[in-house]
């Protein structure tokens, strides 16, 4: 008999609360021993308790197998109290690994923004560091305001434990990992991250290990996508080289993620955000989710679900209705 699993679904703000509820749609007609609950978290959860993860919250991922996050809000400005629930969550559960897969799909599906590069065999994956460097959040100012200082942590331990993820990952793939890096300008943090990440893929014989900066990584991404197998790289570099393979692929509404520890729960989320200028139209891509959900099946070991659902998604275009292309790929399944 198959376990059962426990899924807590969240869908925060803006077209999270649309595109969540796809999902569960889809797990629902896929008929797999889930036992799935919603719980809330979001800057408008926040507004409403003072708090945008709420205990409740955490409990209820706490006891969870995996967690479905939909999209949080993320002021530009501070705003005293509120702490951004997703980093909050990768903080509080370890979940040191971002995994951030770009693949392409024929022009057709994917729709026809990019479509030059969507003819481009791009099959990558970002493995970003989830815990530290630029998100250290030891930020102040000082001089009145007049001078602002960032802390950017990098320690020899996570720099270590995610190149491992990301071997492991090169290792199951095409055997290429890029370690990519800013350490010719930041000599200590990107040093040390260098040095650790060279040093421990050094250990995986299968693999061809190249080193590359991160601007360069940027334009060769753009040039020559198909180059890259693995990238492993920093947090905010990670952060940013993910949002440009998205990019090259087809957009944000194509784009899932998995952020995952060592511990036995893991969140996975589309990379897009709340899309506040979208929400409430019913016209947000529910594919970012729904591939999120492929990596969340392939996670619960429900590897032929996954790959049936992947299926599926990958030759659906979207109509520009959330719920009818959901629709039209449960019909499909
Ligand atoms: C992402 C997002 C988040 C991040 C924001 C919403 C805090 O951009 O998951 O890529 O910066 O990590
Ligand atoms: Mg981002």
């Amino acid at each position: 008999m198959i376990d059962m699993h426990t899924i807590t679904l969240i869908n925060g703000d803006g077209i999270g609360a649309e595109v969540i509820p796809c999902a569960e749609k889809v797990l629902v007609a896929m008929n797999l021993p889930l036992t799935l609950r919603y719980a809330e978290a979001g800057f408008s959860t926040f507004e409403k308790t003072g708090d945008a993860l709420p205990p409740e919250t955490i409990n209820l991922c706490e006891t969870s197998d995996a967690v479905l996050f939909g999209a949080t809000q993320s002021p530009m400005e501070k705003v005293e109290g509120y702490i951004s629930p997703i980093l909050n969550l990768r903080q509080r559960f370890n979940l040191y690994a971002n995994l951030r897969p770009a693949v392409s799909l024929s022009t057709e599906t994917a729709g026809t923004r990019h479509v030059g590069r969507l003819h481009d065999q791009i099959d990558l994956l970002v493995v970003r560091e989830n815990t530290e460097g630029m998100y250290s959040g030891r930020e102040r100012v000082e001089d009145d305001g007049k001078v602002a200082i960032l802390e950017r942590v990098i320690t020899a331990e996570a720099s270590e434990r995610i190149t491992r993820v990301a071997c492991k990952w090169a290792t199951a793939r095409r055997k290429h990992l890029t370690v990519v890096h800013k350490a010719n300008v930041l000599k200590e943090t990107c040093g040390l991250f260098r040095r650790v990440a060279l040093a421990t893929a050094s250990v995986y014989p299968d693999l061809t290990v190249e080193e590359m900066l991160v601007d360069a990584a940027a334009m060769h991404l753009v040039q020559s996508p198909t180059r890259f197998d693995v990238i492993v790289t920093t947090n905010l570099f990670g952060d940013i080289l993910s949002d440009l393979v998205a990019g090259l692929t087809g957009g944000l509404g194509l784009a899932p993620s998995a952020n995952v520890g060592d511990g036995h729960m893991a969140v996975f989320e589309p990379v897009h955000g709340s899309a506040p200028d979208i929400a409430g139209q019913g016209i947000a891509d529910p594919r970012a989710t729904l591939l999120s959900v492929v990596m969340m099946l392939d996670y619960l070991d429900y590897t032929d679900d996954a790959e049936r659902l992947r299926r599926v998604v990958y030759a659906t275009p979207h109509t520009g209705n959330t719920v009818g292309t959901t629709d039209t790929i449960i019909a499909k399944l």
